[in-house]
């Protein structure tokens, strides 16, 4: 069985609202992305700026969420951290990447499934050479190629264990006012070269190589994005999804954001016919959503497109579950919901409460018709957990869904039952 490998990080070990969506996490403050499309699913890894940060970086773990449809992505939580994960490390858990492979200073973790939990292949560190933010890209010919930045640009080739190096760590001269976070990809027989350039504030740039995955990175280049504003660093991951090009980026846009509280972002793109990526502009609307969400199989809670007061915490049933942090004003939005043309006629939540409240459900804003109105006694714990059925009128069609929180209470997922189901 193939493994995912996460090659983690700069690991400082004892060497030395509205309704927008984005950015598309809210729960908590997410930078570094890295896109992985896997098994027909969008992966996407992230380190997590904790609230604390005012003057430096400080992570300690890394959180991996999953969409298939770009804009509601739910939280699987975390699938790695120092303290369980690189023991040997003591700081700096900065930006991952997940990868496919065969069996990053630069520490690397393994895991059978793709939700973790990951554990350290090595022991130790993999390389370091005071460089950061791994880029891993495995070729046709199944070589896998890493690539690490910061005060140089370095490559080293994966032996087929994809946790040891072959031939060293190769320097090369920086493309294209290069200064961090490379992210290596091929598309159509071009190899491309993203980067965080030009110095702080950090702009996106790419280069596409005139030889093959090792440069030279002399080819077509340009600047993708300029700098996102509070945020002075920027980290660029790309991918095709369902035939939709891709920019995954980070800014400083939840509030109390800012340079140490960065948050994740996504924006739509196309290529030109010669492969070259135009300028994007940072938006607050997103990437389109590709298709529709489901509505009548179950869904976690966690599944956002956007969300305010609310965050996520560890599941003892599955994953992660939404509670409220605020009692009024807390809400999800869940977007292009098809409840199809003959609608819901009921509601299944899955809850847990050491208090009660009211959970409704509404179409297209918050103060939206409402659709269901579901009252949550108390379960005597935040993780005894209960299933409360409620009644659903006027849900048809292909809507924004709310959930709107009064009161205080755990939340772990929704299913709606079609008006033509039948009953057993
Ligand atoms: C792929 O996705 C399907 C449907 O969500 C799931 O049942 C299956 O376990 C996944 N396979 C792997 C290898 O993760
Ligand atoms: C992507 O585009 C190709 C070529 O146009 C097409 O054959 C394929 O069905 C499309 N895939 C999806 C998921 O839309
Ligand atoms: C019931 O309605 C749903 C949503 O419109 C639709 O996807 C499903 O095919 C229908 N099932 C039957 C048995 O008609």
């Amino acid at each position: 069985m193939k493994r995912l490998l996460a090659p983690l990080a700069l690991l400082l070990g004892n060497i030395g609202l509205a309704a927008a969506d984005n950015p598309i996490i809210q729960t908590i403050y997410t930078a570094d992305p890295a896109p992985y499309v896997f098994n027909d699913t969008l992966y996407l890894v992230a380190d997590h700026d904790e609230d604390t940060a005012n003057t430096f970086f400080e992570m300690k773990e890394w959180r991996l969420y999953a969409s298939t449809d770009v804009v509601n992505w739910q939280d699987y939580g975390t699938i790695a951290s120092l303290k369980d994960t690189f023991k040997w490390s003591v700081d700096r858990a900065w930006a991952p990447q997940l990868v496919q492979g065969g069996a990053m200073a630069i520490g690397v973790a393994t895991s059978k499934t793709i939700t973790g939990p990951y554990k350290d292949a090595l022991g130790k560190a993999l390389i370091s050479n005071n460089n950061i933010d791994p880029t891993v890209w495995v070729d046709d010919d199944g070589q896998a190629y890493l690539y690490i930045a910061n005060s140089g640009f370095f490559y080293a080739r994966l032996n087929p264990d994809m946790i040891s190096i072959s031939g060293g760590v190769v320097s090369q001269s920086k493309p294209n006012g290069l200064t961090e976070g490379p992210w290596l990809y091929k598309r159509n027989g071009k190899y491309y070269m993203v980067a965080a350039s030009n110095g702080i504030p950090e702009s996106i740039t790419y280069t596409i190589s005139t030889g093959g995955p090792t440069g030279p990175w002399n080819g077509k280049s340009g600047t993708i994005m300029g700098p996102t504003g509070s945020s002075f660093t920027n980290h660029a991951g790309i991918v095709d999804y369902k035939n939709h090009s891709l920019f995954f980026y980070h800014n400083g846009g939840l509030p109390g954001g800012g340079g140490y509280k960065r948050s994740i972002c996504i924006e739509d793109f196309t290529y030109a016919s010669d492969g070259s990526i135009p300028s994007i502009k940072p938006t607050t609307a997103g990437a389109a959503q590709i298709g529709s969400l489901n509505p009548y199989v179950q869904t976690s809670a966690t599944t956002i497109a956007f969300s305010a007061g609310v965050e996520t915490q560890k599941y003892n049933e599955g994953f992660m579950n939404v509670y409220n942090t605020n009692a009024n004003g807390a809400y999800i939005k869940v977007k292009g919901v098809d409840f199809g043309s003959a609608g819901a006629t009921s509601l299944s939540v899955r809850v847990a409460s050491s208090g009660s409240g009211k959970l409704t459900a509404s179409l297209g804003s918050r103060t939206g018709t409402v659709i269901a109105t579901c009252t949550i006694a108390g379960t005597g714990g935040s993780q005894k957990w209960t299933t409360v059925s409620c009644p659903v009128t006027g849900a048809k069609g292909k809507n924004d869904l709310y959930w709107t929180f009064s009161g205080s209470y755990q939340f772990a997922w929704w299913q709606f039952t079609a008006s033509n189901a039948t009953t057993s």
